[in-house]
């Protein structure tokens, strides 16, 4: 059983973050609260917290992935992140279950969380992230 918390975050893909930002800001009045550099996953990401959960703006910063996204199918929706608890325990089910990952183990993503993606095809076409706090690190 995976031990889910709750939606960290939804996760929108965009081209211009300071233009993201400015539209979340003018039509939902979110304010941007954690901005930087992703050096791990080679994005750039903006937090817009909502209640317990937030949007994520991510840009690409030499990330492949993230720009074949946009050339493709433009600025949208990008993934959704699920908060569990026991990120490893939780990979390992899904390796055992078959499920496709894209990250056997977790990597390092915004706020120094510990993050890893399901293949898109594991649910029928939504990428789906996996997040936990990393209680270990300095904050
Ligand atoms: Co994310």
């Amino acid at each position: 059983m995976l031990r889910i918390k709750k939606i960290d975050h939804v996760a929108i893909c965009v081209q211009d973050v300071d233009d993201a930002i400015a539209k979340y800001k003018q039509v939902l009045g979110l304010e941007p609260q954690v901005r930087e550099v992703v050096a791990s996953q080679q994005t750039e990401a903006v937090l817009l917290p909502i209640g317990e959960t937030s949007l994520e703006l991510i840009s690409p910063r030499g990330n492949v992935g993230l720009e074949r996204f946009l050339e493709k199918k433009g600025p949208g929706l990008h993934h959704i992140a699920i908060e569990v608890e026991g990120i490893e325990e939780a990979l390992a089910t899904l390796k055992a279950l078959g499920v496709p990952l894209v990250d056997e183990t977790p990597r390092k993503g915004a706020r120094g969380h510990k993050v890893a993606f399901l293949h898109p095809k594991a649910t029928g076409g939504v990428l789906v992230e996996l997040v936990e706090p990393d209680h270990d690190a300095p904050a």
